[in-house]
Protein backbone atom coordinates (compact mmCIF):
# COMPACT_ATOMS: atom_id res chain seq x y z
CA UNK A 1 0.00 0.00 0.00
CA UNK A 2 1.36 3.54 -0.60
CA UNK A 3 1.68 5.53 2.01
CA UNK A 4 0.64 9.10 1.25
CA UNK A 5 2.91 11.83 1.19
CA UNK A 6 2.84 14.79 3.54
CA UNK A 7 1.66 18.54 2.49
CA UNK A 8 4.56 21.05 1.34
CA UNK A 9 2.93 23.19 4.73
CA UNK A 10 3.22 20.02 7.06
CA UNK A 11 6.69 21.44 7.19
CA UNK A 12 5.91 24.06 9.51
CA UNK A 13 4.87 21.80 12.05
CA UNK A 14 8.47 20.43 13.23
CA UNK A 15 8.87 20.35 16.56
CA UNK A 16 5.61 22.25 17.43
CA UNK A 17 3.36 20.83 20.21
CA UNK A 18 0.07 20.04 19.15
CA UNK A 19 -2.83 18.95 21.81
CA UNK A 20 -5.22 17.25 19.80
CA UNK A 21 -8.87 16.90 20.99
CA UNK A 22 -11.29 14.27 20.29
CA UNK A 23 -15.02 14.59 20.76
CA UNK A 24 -17.55 11.76 20.49
CA UNK A 25 -18.28 10.84 17.15
CA UNK A 26 -17.57 7.93 14.65
CA UNK A 27 -14.90 10.39 12.84
CA UNK A 28 -13.04 9.74 15.80
CA UNK A 29 -11.27 6.46 14.34
CA UNK A 30 -9.79 8.93 11.64
CA UNK A 31 -8.09 10.54 14.44
CA UNK A 32 -6.02 7.81 14.76
CA UNK A 33 -4.25 8.43 11.50
CA UNK A 34 -4.49 12.14 12.10
CA UNK A 35 -1.99 11.78 15.29
CA UNK A 36 0.45 9.73 13.65
CA UNK A 37 0.83 12.04 10.47
CA UNK A 38 1.23 15.00 12.64
CA UNK A 39 4.42 12.66 14.74
CA UNK A 40 5.30 12.45 10.89
CA UNK A 41 5.83 15.68 10.81
CA UNK A 42 7.80 16.37 13.21
CA UNK A 43 5.29 17.58 15.76
CA UNK A 44 5.21 16.68 19.21
CA UNK A 45 1.45 15.47 19.82
CA UNK A 46 -0.46 14.87 23.30
CA UNK A 47 -4.05 13.33 22.71
CA UNK A 48 -6.82 14.77 25.21
CA UNK A 49 -10.66 13.07 24.58
CA UNK A 50 -13.86 13.66 26.45
CA UNK A 51 -15.79 10.87 28.15
CA UNK A 52 -18.26 10.62 25.16
CA UNK A 53 -14.95 9.87 22.65
CA UNK A 54 -13.80 6.59 24.60
CA UNK A 55 -16.89 5.36 23.59
CA UNK A 56 -15.66 5.22 19.96
CA UNK A 57 -11.86 4.88 20.28
CA UNK A 58 -9.93 3.79 22.96
CA UNK A 59 -7.46 5.80 24.77
CA UNK A 60 -5.05 3.22 24.60
CA UNK A 61 -4.84 3.45 20.71
CA UNK A 62 -4.14 7.15 21.09
CA UNK A 63 -1.40 6.66 23.78
CA UNK A 64 0.17 4.17 21.80
CA UNK A 65 -0.01 6.56 18.77
CA UNK A 66 1.56 9.77 20.02
CA UNK A 67 4.06 8.15 22.56
CA UNK A 68 2.12 9.96 26.07
CA UNK A 69 -0.52 9.49 28.37
CA UNK A 70 -4.04 10.21 27.09
CA UNK A 71 -6.08 12.19 29.60
CA UNK A 72 -9.85 12.42 30.17
CA UNK A 73 -10.66 13.49 33.44
CA UNK A 74 -10.02 16.67 34.78
CA UNK A 75 -10.04 15.77 38.13
CA UNK A 76 -7.62 12.43 38.20
CA UNK A 77 -4.54 12.90 40.89
CA UNK A 78 -2.11 11.20 39.45
CA UNK A 79 -2.06 12.04 35.99
CA UNK A 80 -2.22 16.07 37.29
CA UNK A 81 0.72 15.05 38.69
CA UNK A 82 3.00 14.33 36.15
CA UNK A 83 1.52 17.26 33.54
CA UNK A 84 -1.24 19.50 35.20
CA UNK A 85 -3.84 20.30 33.05
CA UNK A 86 -3.02 23.96 33.12
CA UNK A 87 0.60 23.18 32.54
CA UNK A 88 -0.61 21.18 29.44
CA UNK A 89 -2.90 24.01 28.29
CA UNK A 90 0.50 26.11 28.49
CA UNK A 91 2.22 23.63 26.97
CA UNK A 92 0.43 23.81 23.84
CA UNK A 93 1.45 25.45 20.67
CA UNK A 94 -2.21 24.64 19.13
CA UNK A 95 -5.45 22.79 19.98
CA UNK A 96 -6.66 21.02 17.10
CA UNK A 97 -9.96 19.40 18.38
CA UNK A 98 -10.67 16.87 15.75
CA UNK A 99 -13.66 15.41 15.33
CA UNK A 100 -15.36 18.51 17.04
CA UNK A 101 -19.07 17.52 17.72
CA UNK A 102 -22.08 19.89 17.36
CA UNK A 103 -22.50 19.64 21.60
CA UNK A 104 -18.99 20.52 22.01
CA UNK A 105 -19.01 23.39 19.79
CA UNK A 106 -22.07 24.72 21.77
CA UNK A 107 -20.03 24.26 24.96
CA UNK A 108 -17.16 26.35 23.67
CA UNK A 109 -19.45 28.94 22.29
CA UNK A 110 -20.56 29.32 25.50
CA UNK A 111 -17.58 29.39 27.41
CA UNK A 112 -18.22 25.79 29.43
CA UNK A 113 -15.29 24.55 31.40
CA UNK A 114 -16.83 21.55 32.61
CA UNK A 115 -14.99 19.00 31.51
CA UNK A 116 -11.09 18.38 30.63
CA UNK A 117 -11.30 19.04 27.02
CA UNK A 118 -13.30 22.23 27.11
CA UNK A 119 -11.09 23.49 29.91
CA UNK A 120 -7.99 23.15 27.95
CA UNK A 121 -9.25 25.13 25.52
CA UNK A 122 -10.43 27.40 27.91
CA UNK A 123 -7.14 27.45 29.63
CA UNK A 124 -4.58 27.77 26.27
CA UNK A 125 -3.64 31.24 24.29
CA UNK A 126 -2.40 28.89 21.31
CA UNK A 127 -4.43 29.17 18.41
CA UNK A 128 -7.66 26.94 18.54
CA UNK A 129 -8.85 24.96 15.67
CA UNK A 130 -11.69 22.72 15.03
CA UNK A 131 -12.69 20.02 12.74
CA UNK A 132 -16.46 19.93 13.13
CA UNK A 133 -17.80 16.51 11.90
CA UNK A 134 -21.34 15.51 12.76
CA UNK A 135 -25.03 14.25 10.86
CA UNK A 136 -25.68 17.31 8.01
CA UNK A 137 -28.98 18.22 9.94
CA UNK A 138 -27.31 18.76 12.89
CA UNK A 139 -24.35 20.42 10.82
CA UNK A 140 -27.27 22.98 9.37
CA UNK A 141 -29.32 23.81 12.48
CA UNK A 142 -29.33 27.46 13.29
CA UNK A 143 -27.92 27.11 16.70
CA UNK A 144 -24.88 25.23 15.44
CA UNK A 145 -24.26 27.42 12.51
CA UNK A 146 -24.53 30.55 15.45
CA UNK A 147 -22.10 28.92 17.91
CA UNK A 148 -19.55 28.33 14.68
CA UNK A 149 -19.73 31.69 13.79
CA UNK A 150 -19.58 32.85 17.33
CA UNK A 151 -16.24 30.99 17.39
CA UNK A 152 -14.86 32.14 14.51
CA UNK A 153 -15.67 35.71 15.30
CA UNK A 154 -13.58 34.76 18.15
CA UNK A 155 -10.63 33.94 15.99
CA UNK A 156 -10.94 30.19 16.35
CA UNK A 157 -10.00 28.54 13.09
CA UNK A 158 -13.02 26.64 11.48
CA UNK A 159 -11.39 23.21 9.20
CA UNK A 160 -14.51 22.42 7.14
CA UNK A 161 -16.74 20.54 7.32
CA UNK A 162 -16.72 18.58 4.03
CA UNK A 163 -19.69 17.23 2.03
CA UNK A 164 -20.18 13.71 1.20
CA UNK A 165 -21.42 10.26 2.09
CA UNK A 166 -21.72 9.75 6.13
CA UNK A 167 -21.86 7.26 8.12
CA UNK A 168 -25.37 7.33 9.21
CA UNK A 169 -25.65 6.78 5.85
CA UNK A 170 -27.05 10.55 4.83
CA UNK A 171 -25.16 13.06 2.52
CA UNK A 172 -24.47 16.42 3.03
CA UNK A 173 -21.99 18.81 4.62
CA UNK A 174 -20.75 17.58 8.20
CA UNK A 175 -18.23 15.22 7.57
CA UNK A 176 -14.71 15.61 9.18
CA UNK A 177 -11.77 16.72 6.43
CA UNK A 178 -9.58 13.75 5.82
CA UNK A 179 -6.45 13.70 8.33
CA UNK A 180 -3.93 15.13 5.18
CA UNK A 181 -6.15 18.32 4.75
CA UNK A 182 -5.76 18.73 8.87
CA UNK A 183 -2.26 18.26 8.31
CA UNK A 184 -2.34 20.74 5.84
CA UNK A 185 -4.74 23.41 7.76
CA UNK A 186 -2.70 23.19 10.15
CA UNK A 187 0.09 23.95 8.98
CA UNK A 188 -1.09 26.81 7.14
CA UNK A 189 -2.03 28.14 10.51
CA UNK A 190 1.92 27.55 12.19
CA UNK A 191 3.36 29.42 8.95
CA UNK A 192 0.90 32.42 9.01
CA UNK A 193 2.61 32.66 11.99
CA UNK A 194 5.53 33.82 11.59
CA UNK A 195 7.36 33.57 15.09
CA UNK A 196 5.27 30.85 16.17
CA UNK A 197 7.18 29.69 19.33
CA UNK A 198 9.51 31.89 19.34
CA UNK A 199 10.41 34.02 22.71
CA UNK A 200 10.35 37.37 22.58
CA UNK A 201 11.26 39.85 25.21
CA UNK A 202 10.16 43.30 24.80
CA UNK A 203 11.26 46.64 26.50
CA UNK A 204 8.39 49.37 26.46
CA UNK A 205 7.51 52.90 28.28
CA UNK A 206 9.38 55.41 30.09
CA UNK A 207 11.52 55.45 33.24
CA UNK A 208 11.19 57.22 36.07
CA UNK A 209 14.81 57.98 38.59
CA UNK A 210 14.01 59.01 41.56
CA UNK A 211 14.87 62.34 43.52
CA UNK A 212 13.34 61.40 46.04
CA UNK A 213 10.52 59.25 47.39
CA UNK A 214 8.09 61.53 45.67
CA UNK A 215 9.79 62.93 42.66
CA UNK A 216 11.70 61.55 40.09
CA UNK A 217 12.98 62.32 36.06
CA UNK A 218 11.81 60.87 33.44
CA UNK A 219 10.04 61.29 29.64
CA UNK A 220 7.36 61.43 27.27
CA UNK A 221 7.25 58.37 26.36
CA UNK A 222 3.48 57.05 26.26
CA UNK A 223 4.72 52.85 25.97
CA UNK A 224 2.59 52.53 22.96
CA UNK A 225 5.24 51.63 20.44
CA UNK A 226 6.08 49.31 22.68
CA UNK A 227 3.00 47.41 23.54
CA UNK A 228 2.42 47.89 19.92
CA UNK A 229 5.35 45.76 19.39
CA UNK A 230 4.39 43.41 22.01
CA UNK A 231 0.54 42.83 20.91
CA UNK A 232 2.29 42.19 17.23
CA UNK A 233 4.67 39.26 17.79
CA UNK A 234 2.29 38.03 19.74
CA UNK A 235 -0.09 37.84 16.90
CA UNK A 236 2.75 36.39 14.81
CA UNK A 237 2.74 33.25 17.42
CA UNK A 238 5.33 34.63 19.63
CA UNK A 239 5.69 34.17 23.03
CA UNK A 240 6.13 37.35 24.77
CA UNK A 241 7.21 38.70 27.82
CA UNK A 242 6.94 42.37 28.29
CA UNK A 243 9.44 44.56 30.53
CA UNK A 244 7.26 47.68 31.23
CA UNK A 245 8.19 50.77 32.87
CA UNK A 246 4.73 52.98 34.16
CA UNK A 247 2.68 53.28 31.96
CA UNK A 248 -1.97 53.69 32.26
CA UNK A 249 -1.91 51.10 29.41
CA UNK A 250 -3.12 47.49 29.87
CA UNK A 251 -1.23 44.11 29.26
CA UNK A 252 -2.18 43.21 25.83
CA UNK A 253 -3.93 39.86 25.94
CA UNK A 254 -1.46 36.83 25.92
CA UNK A 255 1.40 38.36 26.81
CA UNK A 256 3.32 38.03 30.02
CA UNK A 257 3.67 41.49 31.98
CA UNK A 258 6.57 42.95 34.30
CA UNK A 259 6.55 46.29 35.94
CA UNK A 260 9.30 47.99 36.54
CA UNK A 261 10.06 51.76 37.12
CA UNK A 262 13.51 52.95 36.91
CA UNK A 263 16.42 51.71 34.51
CA UNK A 264 18.13 49.80 37.24
CA UNK A 265 15.17 47.63 37.93
CA UNK A 266 14.37 47.17 33.68
CA UNK A 267 18.05 46.23 33.54
CA UNK A 268 17.49 43.01 36.32
CA UNK A 269 14.26 42.58 34.70
CA UNK A 270 15.65 42.22 31.37
CA UNK A 271 18.75 40.18 32.82
CA UNK A 272 16.33 37.81 34.10
CA UNK A 273 15.03 36.32 31.55
CA UNK A 274 17.23 37.21 28.60
CA UNK A 275 18.85 34.05 28.81
CA UNK A 276 15.53 32.17 27.67
CA UNK A 277 14.31 34.45 24.45
CA UNK A 278 15.38 34.68 20.81
CA UNK A 279 14.24 38.16 20.05
CA UNK A 280 15.17 41.18 21.82
CA UNK A 281 13.25 44.70 21.23
CA UNK A 282 14.29 47.58 23.13
CA UNK A 283 11.29 49.98 22.59
CA UNK A 284 11.41 51.70 26.28
CA UNK A 285 12.87 55.39 26.38
CA UNK A 286 15.26 54.42 29.73
CA UNK A 287 16.68 57.45 31.23
CA UNK A 288 20.22 57.46 30.59
CA UNK A 289 21.23 59.37 33.69
CA UNK A 290 19.75 58.97 36.96
CA UNK A 291 20.29 61.20 40.30
CA UNK A 292 23.56 59.72 42.06
CA UNK A 293 22.11 60.32 45.65
CA UNK A 294 18.28 60.03 46.00
CA UNK A 295 17.40 61.64 49.06
CA UNK A 296 15.70 59.54 51.58
CA UNK A 297 12.91 62.00 52.45
CA UNK A 298 11.68 64.89 50.59
CA UNK A 299 13.91 67.40 49.67
CA UNK A 300 13.25 70.85 50.69
CA UNK A 301 12.85 74.29 49.38
CA UNK A 302 15.62 76.32 51.42
CA UNK A 303 18.30 77.12 49.01
CA UNK A 304 18.03 79.57 45.69
CA UNK A 305 20.15 77.36 43.83
CA UNK A 306 19.45 72.82 43.92
CA UNK A 307 22.35 70.96 42.03
CA UNK A 308 21.57 67.55 40.99
CA UNK A 309 24.31 64.96 40.09
CA UNK A 310 23.31 62.70 37.55
CA UNK A 311 25.05 59.39 37.10
CA UNK A 312 24.72 57.00 33.86
CA UNK A 313 21.96 54.42 33.76
CA UNK A 314 23.30 50.74 32.13
CA UNK A 315 22.82 50.30 28.35
CA UNK A 316 20.44 47.40 28.80
CA UNK A 317 20.28 47.05 24.63
CA UNK A 318 24.29 47.35 24.48
CA UNK A 319 24.68 44.59 27.27
CA UNK A 320 22.22 42.24 25.82
CA UNK A 321 23.84 43.01 22.51
CA UNK A 322 26.99 42.01 23.68
CA UNK A 323 26.29 38.77 25.08
CA UNK A 324 28.43 35.70 23.67
CA UNK A 325 25.20 33.73 22.54
CA UNK A 326 22.80 36.54 22.94
CA UNK A 327 19.23 36.84 21.06
CA UNK A 328 18.44 38.56 17.76
CA UNK A 329 18.76 42.07 18.83
CA UNK A 330 16.10 45.20 17.82
CA UNK A 331 16.68 48.68 18.76
CA UNK A 332 14.70 52.10 18.29
CA UNK A 333 16.56 55.29 17.69
CA UNK A 334 14.14 58.59 18.56
CA UNK A 335 16.50 61.38 16.67
CA UNK A 336 15.07 64.85 16.43
CA UNK A 337 18.06 65.83 13.32
CA UNK A 338 19.65 63.42 10.79
CA UNK A 339 18.23 60.55 11.52
CA UNK A 340 19.44 58.19 9.06
CA UNK A 341 23.28 58.77 10.16
CA UNK A 342 22.55 58.57 14.27
CA UNK A 343 20.29 55.86 13.55
CA UNK A 344 23.30 53.83 11.36
CA UNK A 345 25.58 54.87 13.87
CA UNK A 346 23.56 53.71 16.94
CA UNK A 347 23.03 49.95 15.64
CA UNK A 348 26.95 49.85 15.18
CA UNK A 349 28.19 51.37 18.23
CA UNK A 350 25.30 49.24 20.37
CA UNK A 351 26.15 46.18 18.13
CA UNK A 352 22.52 45.41 17.38
CA UNK A 353 20.92 43.90 14.10
CA UNK A 354 18.27 46.24 13.42
CA UNK A 355 17.24 49.97 13.89
CA UNK A 356 14.11 50.92 14.41
CA UNK A 357 14.61 54.73 13.33
CA UNK A 358 11.85 57.55 13.96
CA UNK A 359 11.76 61.48 13.79
CA UNK A 360 11.03 62.88 17.00
CA UNK A 361 10.14 66.76 18.33
CA UNK A 362 8.00 69.40 16.84
CA UNK A 363 4.85 67.23 17.77
CA UNK A 364 6.42 63.83 15.89
CA UNK A 365 7.00 60.66 17.95
CA UNK A 366 5.80 60.35 21.93
CA UNK A 367 2.98 60.28 23.16
CA UNK A 368 1.10 59.89 19.70
CA UNK A 369 -1.31 57.08 18.04
CA UNK A 370 0.52 57.45 14.65
CA UNK A 371 4.60 57.12 13.86
CA UNK A 372 6.94 56.77 11.05
CA UNK A 373 9.76 54.02 11.15
CA UNK A 374 12.74 53.33 8.98
CA UNK A 375 14.20 50.07 10.00
CA UNK A 376 18.02 50.03 9.33
CA UNK A 377 19.95 46.57 9.09
CA UNK A 378 23.41 46.44 8.38
CA UNK A 379 23.21 45.68 4.66
CA UNK A 380 19.17 46.10 4.72
CA UNK A 381 17.11 49.82 4.76
CA UNK A 382 12.81 49.36 4.94
CA UNK A 383 10.98 52.16 5.11
CA UNK A 384 7.94 51.74 6.95
CA UNK A 385 6.18 54.32 5.84
CA UNK A 386 3.94 56.70 8.26
CA UNK A 387 0.81 54.47 10.40
CA UNK A 388 -0.89 53.71 13.83
CA UNK A 389 1.70 52.20 15.52
CA UNK A 390 -0.07 48.96 15.61
CA UNK A 391 0.06 48.76 11.98
CA UNK A 392 3.75 49.55 12.10
CA UNK A 393 4.20 47.26 14.56
CA UNK A 394 2.92 44.77 12.26
CA UNK A 395 5.14 45.55 9.58
CA UNK A 396 8.16 45.80 12.26
CA UNK A 397 7.45 41.93 13.26
CA UNK A 398 7.08 40.98 9.53
CA UNK A 399 10.92 42.67 8.42
CA UNK A 400 11.88 40.78 11.93
CA UNK A 401 11.03 37.21 10.39
CA UNK A 402 12.35 38.51 7.38
CA UNK A 403 15.55 38.90 8.94
CA UNK A 404 15.56 35.80 11.13
CA UNK A 405 14.96 33.66 8.00
CA UNK A 406 17.54 35.19 5.81
CA UNK A 407 19.86 34.41 8.81
CA UNK A 408 19.12 30.70 8.66
CA UNK A 409 17.67 30.85 11.68
CA UNK A 410 13.87 30.12 10.85
CA UNK A 411 11.68 27.51 13.01
O1 LIG B 1 21.24 55.65 22.94
P1 LIG B 1 19.76 55.79 22.83
O2 LIG B 1 19.08 55.99 24.14
O3 LIG B 1 19.29 56.77 21.81
O4 LIG B 1 19.30 54.34 22.27
C1 LIG B 1 17.97 54.01 22.11
C2 LIG B 1 17.83 52.50 22.13
O5 LIG B 1 18.58 51.93 23.19
C3 LIG B 1 16.40 52.11 22.41
O6 LIG B 1 16.19 50.88 21.77
C4 LIG B 1 16.39 51.99 23.93
O7 LIG B 1 15.35 51.12 24.38
C5 LIG B 1 17.75 51.39 24.21
N1 LIG B 1 18.33 51.82 25.48
C6 LIG B 1 18.52 50.91 26.51
N2 LIG B 1 19.11 51.29 27.68
C7 LIG B 1 19.52 52.57 27.87
C8 LIG B 1 19.34 53.51 26.85
C9 LIG B 1 18.73 53.11 25.68
O8 LIG B 1 18.14 49.74 26.35
N3 LIG B 1 20.06 52.91 29.00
Amino acid sequence: MNTPTLPPTAAALSGRHVLVGITGGIAAYKSADLVRRLREAGAQVRVAMTEAAIAFVSPLTFQALSGAPVRHTLIDADAEAGMGHIELARWADAILVAPASADFMARLAGGLADDLLSTLCLASEAPLCLAPAMNRVMWKHPATQDNAQRLAARGVHLFGPASGAQACGETGAGRMLEPMQLVDALGQVFASERLAGRQVLITAGPTREALDPVRYISNRSSGRMGYAVAEAARAAGARVVLVSGPTALPAPAGVERIRVESAQQMHRAVFDRVASCEIFIATAAVADYRPAHPAEQKIKKHADRLSIELIRNPDILAEVAALPKGPFTVGFAAETEELERHAREKRKRKGVDLIAANQVGNGLGFDREDNALVVYGEHDVWDLGTADKRELARRLIERIADALEKRGTAP
